[in-house]
C-alpha cells in the first residue's frame, strides 16, 4: 500500500500450542511514529519478534515499504533498514562502547550514511566519555543509550524500541524520551513499546493497545484522548 512503511496483516503467532497473537493487523505510515501498549504478557514483544521474523508467525503477512518480507530471514529484514532495540538491551559484556558502535555501523540499503559515529557521539555525550569502557562497566541508562546508538549507526528507516525506559531512574527516562523524539524528528519512523501513555501520546501519531494478543484499541492521539478510560483500564493491573 502506498505511503505505508510497515503493514502487519492478520498475524497469528504461537509458542508451541499457546496461541499468542490473534489476527493482529495495523499499519505505520512513512515518517510516522506509533506506540504499542499492553499489560505484561499481552504479546507486545511477540509482535515485534513476529515483525522481525525472530518468532515466525503461523500465518499473516508483514509488508515493509511495499515489499512482502514475511518469508525473509531476520537479518535480511533488518537489511531493509529496520533496527531493533530489544528488551534487556542486548549489550555485550566484553566489548567496549566504541567496539559496539564500530561493529554495528553500516550505511542504509541505498548506501547512504546519515548517522555516523560523530552524530551518535553528539546525541549521547555520556557515551563519548565512556568509549573505552566495557558493557559491564556501564550503568543501565548508559547501556540503553548504547543500545539505541548501536541501532542508529545502522541508518534505519524504522526503529523498533521495546521498553527502552524500563527500570531507569526518572531523569534518565526523560533523557531517553528526548532521544527518541530527536530520532523521530530526524525522519526515522519509530515503533515504541512502553507503558507511559503520557509520553507516548506526545511522541507518537498512532497508538495500538493489545489485550491477550488482540487489538483492543487503535487510533490517533486525539482518539486515544477520547478513549482514555478504556485504554487505561486495559493497561492497569
Ligand atoms: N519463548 C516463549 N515460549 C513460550 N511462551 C512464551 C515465550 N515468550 C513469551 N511467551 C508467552 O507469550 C505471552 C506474550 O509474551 P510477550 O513477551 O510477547 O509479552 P509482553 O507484552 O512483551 O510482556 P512484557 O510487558 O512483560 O514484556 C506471555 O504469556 C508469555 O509468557
Ligand atoms: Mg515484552
Amino acid at each position: 500500500m502506498r505511503n505505508s512503511l510497515l503493514e502487519v496483516k492478520n498475524l497469528n503467532t504461537l509458542y508451541g500450542r499457546s496461541h499468542i497473537l490473534h489476527d493482529l493487523s495495523f499499519r505505520l505510515g512513512k515518517g510516522q511514529s506509533m506506540s504499542l501498549m499492553g499489560r505484561n504478557g499481552m504479546g507486545k514483544t511477540t509482535t515485534l519478534k513476529s515483525i522481525l521474523g525472530i518468532v515466525p508467525p503461523r500465518s499473516g503477512h508483514v509488508h515493509f515499504d511495499g515489499e512482502d518480507i514475511s518469508k525473509l530471514p531476520t537479518w535480511k529484514r533488518m537489511r531493509r533498514d529496520i533496527a531493533y532495540v530489544p528488551e534487556g538491551r542486548g549489550i555485550f559484556h566484553n566489548l567496549t562502547v566504541k567496539e559496539h558502535l564500530q561493529m554495528a555501523a553500516r550505511p542504509d540499503s541505498n548506501g547512504k550514511t546519515s548517522w555516523d559515529f560523530e552524530r551518535v557521539m553528539d546525541t549521547f555525550p555520556r557515551l563519548q566519555e565512556r568509549l573505552s569502557n566495557l558493557g559491564t562497566e556501564l550503568s543501565g541508562g548508559e547501556q540503553q543509550m548504547l543500545a539505541i546508538g548501536r541501532a542508529l549507526v545502522t541508518n534505519p528507516r524504522l526503529m523498533i524500541l521495546d521498553e527502552a525506559t524500563e527500570g531507569l531512574a526518572p531523569l534518565i527516562r526523560a533523557d531517553i524520551w528526548k532521544v527518541i523524539a530527536t530520532i523521530r524528528e530526524s525522519g526515522i519512523s519509530t515503533l515504541v513499546v512502553d507503558k507511559n501513555i503520557k509520553a507516548l501520546k506526545k511522541l507518537c501519531d498512532y497508538h495500538v493497545v493489545i489485550v491477550k494478543g488482540k487489538i483492543h484499541f487503535d487510533g490517533s492521539s486525539k482518539e486515544l484522548d477520547e478513549n482514555l478510560e478504556t485504554v487505561e483500564t486495559a493497561l492497569s493491573v
